[in-house]
């Protein structure tokens, strides 16, 4: 896939809850609109259990390594999602450097556009097992519940989440996010992404500054979450031309110049729900709530409740943006307040081009009304 940055992956390593949980993140995104994939790592007896994968780059490798080191092996490999890609994609290679690890991967596996065989895909079945089918990893040390299923057509949604008791550690994939106002550290290896969108026109420089980073974040965030948003437009192909090519800019990391967005005056309140110069604010991700979620809201409050019965909850670990965020059992029921009362997946403003997307998919029959017919049937 060509996913930003484009074979040149600069990962970041911290260690999130001391002595027993660790991160690595990277950037994935299309079109230098690019978000932070995490993959943690997670101290087991006898070795390390790692939730979700990334591309094993020797920059990834030396610091997982050096926990292999001092913890012990790599013992299990945990695929918690049937649909996100960007989780999925990295799984062969990562398993194949260590054979003598297990994989579970969330049940209702699914390729496009051919529903291959695991192996096929290069995930191996050998050592392969299914999560809940197959019964579950450490369940004494974690409780595994599911998010989903439902039918989204091409194959199906379902993530498995796990809270880790001791550290007391909800890990996610994409049901929860929370997202800092200022960009994530990955951005000071390489800011070209922020610069790139921080400007107004192709014939723009790109500057790097406190204010350029932060308005390109700003601006990432909202395609990232509503694909289109609504004070974006795009300019006519002649418009795009007429600005780009210019000295200075007729290089590739410039794009040649070609900037093909328009952004309104106003667009900077827009993104007033997605970031808070308070901190990050735990949230359904848009794109979730609109084009996976729009008729199963109570599927969703019912992965909420549970979150919400955890005992002890204290931190919240996404496999996107900011880790780990205070999340209590408080805030979930919270959270699970303010959904009940909200419009769910709307149609308006920020939210028209998910809603004209989710309506063409119904009309086409590529997304089924009913997400859950087949899982009652
Ligand atoms: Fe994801």
């Amino acid at each position: 896939m060509p996913l930003y940055p484009y074979g040149k992956k600069r990962t970041i390593f911290k260690e999130i809850i001391p002595n027993q949980i660790w991160s690595f993140e990277q950037l994935q995104g299309i079109y230098y609109v690019a978000v932070p994939v995490r993959l943690s790592v997670i101290k087991v007896p006898g070795g390390l259990m790692l939730f979700n994968s990334l591309p094993p780059t020797p920059e990834l490798l030396k610091d997982l390594k050096m926990l292999v080191t001092k913890h012990g092996p790599v013992k299990e490999i945990i695929l918690p999602t049937a649909s996100g890609l960007e989780h999925k994609i990295s799984l062969p290679s990562l398993s194949r450097l260590f054979p003598d690890s297990n994989l579970w991967i969330c049940p209702g596996q699914w390729s496009f556009p051919f529903d291959l065989p695991l192996d096929w895909i290069g995930i191996p079945s050998k050592r392969t097992k299914v999560l809940f089918d197959d019964g579950l990893p450490y369940p004494d040390l974690f409780e595994w519940f599911s998010l989903g299923p439902l039918d989204i057509g091409l194959g199906r949604f379902q993530e498995v989440s796990c809270f880790h008791k001791k550290s007391k550690s909800l890990l996610v994939t994409d049901a929860l996010i929370g997202i800092e106002s200022a960009p994530p550290e990955l951005f000071d290896l390489d800011p070209t992404p922020l610069l790139f969108h921080a400007r107004e026109r192709g014939d723009e420089l790109l500057v790097d500054n406190f204010d350029s980073r932060a308005k390109g974040w700003r601006r990432i965030v909202l395609f990232a979450s509503f694909l289109r948003p609504a004070k974006l437009s795009i300019p006519s192909v002649v418009e795009v031309l007429k600005n780009s090519f210019r000295a200075g800019l007729r290089n590739p990391r410039a794009h040649f110049g070609i900037y093909p967005f328009s952004w309104e005056k106003d667009w900077q309140s827009s993104a007033k729900n997605l970031l808070s110069p308070k901190g990050a604010v735990v949230q359904i991700a848009p794109v979730l709530e609109r084009l996976v979620f729009p008729r199963s809201k109570e599927t969703y409050l019912a992965w909420l409740d549970k979150v919400a019965s955890i005992n002890g909850l204290r931190w919240l670990i996404s496999s996107h943006y900011t880790a780990p965020l205070r999340f209590s059992r408080n805030d979930a029921i919270d959270l699970r307040r303010k959904i009940s009362k909200k419009d769910w997946a709307p149609s308006k403003d920020n939210w028209s081009f998910l809603n004209w997307l989710d309506n063409k998919l119904v009309d086409l029959g590529v997304v089924p009304a009913d997400p859950l017919k087949v899982f009652k049937d």
